[in-house]
């Protein structure tokens, strides 16, 4: 019978006869499948696992520098590699949600291409692929009508030549979720909720700046901490604020202000297929509004998002 501990060491075995003594190189999110799996990896071959992790300036507040402690202490051989800037130049004039998409997966693949040539005696791509991923990316790039292009699953080119190595691929998440347990992966990297590859990019509705990635930043900082501070966190499958391309009239002391607005958005869900927005208590959204207003300049109206996935989808764009 299965159990997180049998897991751990019959993949660890099995992954240190897969790989030899070979080295495997690994792109990192900070997300809970890519963390558990280089994990694993990593127990398997030590510092021959070689992950990058890549800032590409949509990332949360402060969230480069955090996920690349946690690395540390779990004894990941990561690679931070700060791209902000080439981000946000290439993102400069794209309006359009799946063009920007576009340019953030391509230039990820770039800049991925880019540290793995410097490592060119690898031969295996290790992945934080998870059983439902399998079966999406038949779903979503399938037959059927491909509404968002989520380029996190096979997003890398097979023109490298590497042979994956995908530990969590008959695995489902709250399996993952144990497994990471047991490894001694922080509880709070464990239970974050899912963040897109996009990031930031797609809360920022139009045409995505450094000065917005800094106002939303701020902004989802405020909420995600109340969230956490009220308990509300683990309540909710995803929470995030949404950057409008909207200014609007408001009134601070004796001034008149113009500026941008802020969505909030929450929601119940199993499997983010569908989804219900989630009725967060009016107190907390009103304590959420005023930090929100009075700590951020630049944001001075704040919304809540109140549509269900169908027909809304989680993300807006
Ligand atoms: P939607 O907005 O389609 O989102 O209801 C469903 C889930 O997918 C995430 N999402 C993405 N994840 N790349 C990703 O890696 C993407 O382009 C992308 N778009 C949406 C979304 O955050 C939610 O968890």
């Amino acid at each position: 019978n299965w159990t997180p501990a049998s897991f751990v060491q019959e993949t660890v075995a099995q992954l240190k006869q897969q790989i030899g003594d070979a080295h495997v190189i690994m792109a990192l999110s900070g997300g809970v499948d890519s963390t558990v799996a280089a994990t694993l990896i990593s127990k398997a071959i030590g510092s021959r696992l070689h992950g990058i992790f890549v800032n590409n300036g949509v990332l949360r507040k402060n969230e480069f520098e955090k996920v690349l402690e946690t690395y540390k202490q779990l004894d990941l051989n990561v690679k931070g590699v700060d791209a902000s800037k080439t981000f946000y130049d290439a993102l400069a004039g794209k309006t359009d949600p799946e063009a920007k998409r576009k340019v953030i997966g391509k230039l990820f693949i770039d800049v991925f291409q880019e540290e793995s040539q410097k490592l060119n005696y690898i031969r295996f791509l290790g992945q934080g692929t998870i059983y439902p991923d399998v079966i999406e990316s038949i779903s979503v790039h399938g037959p059927s009508v491909t509404i968002k292009s989520h380029h996190n699953v096979g997003g890398l080119p097979d023109t490298m030549h590497l042979s994956l190595i995908e530990p969590l691929r008959f695995l489902f998440k709250d399996e993952v979720r144990k497994v990471g347990l047991e490894l001694g992966i922080p509880s709070d990297m464990i239970n974050r909720h899912p963040f897109p590859g996009p990031g930031l990019a797609i809360r920022i509705l139009g045409e995505v700046t450094e000065e917005k990635a800094k106002l939303l930043q701020d902004a989802d900082d405020v909420y995600v901490k109340a969230l956490k501070s009220h308990d509300l966190y683990n309540k909710v499958w995803q929470a995030g604020a949404i950057l409008l391309p909207v200014k609007s009239v408001g009134v601070m002391g004796d001034e008149r202000t113009y500026e941008y607005t802020v969505a909030l958005r929450a929601v119940t869900s199993v499997d983010g297929m569908t989804a219900d927005w989630a009725h967060l208590p009016y107190e907390f959204l009103a304590h959420v509004s005023n930090e929100i207003i009075n700590n951020v300049r630049g944001i001075n109206r704040v919304v809540y998002d109140i549509s269900s996935k169908p027909p809304a989808t989680i993300e807006w764009e």
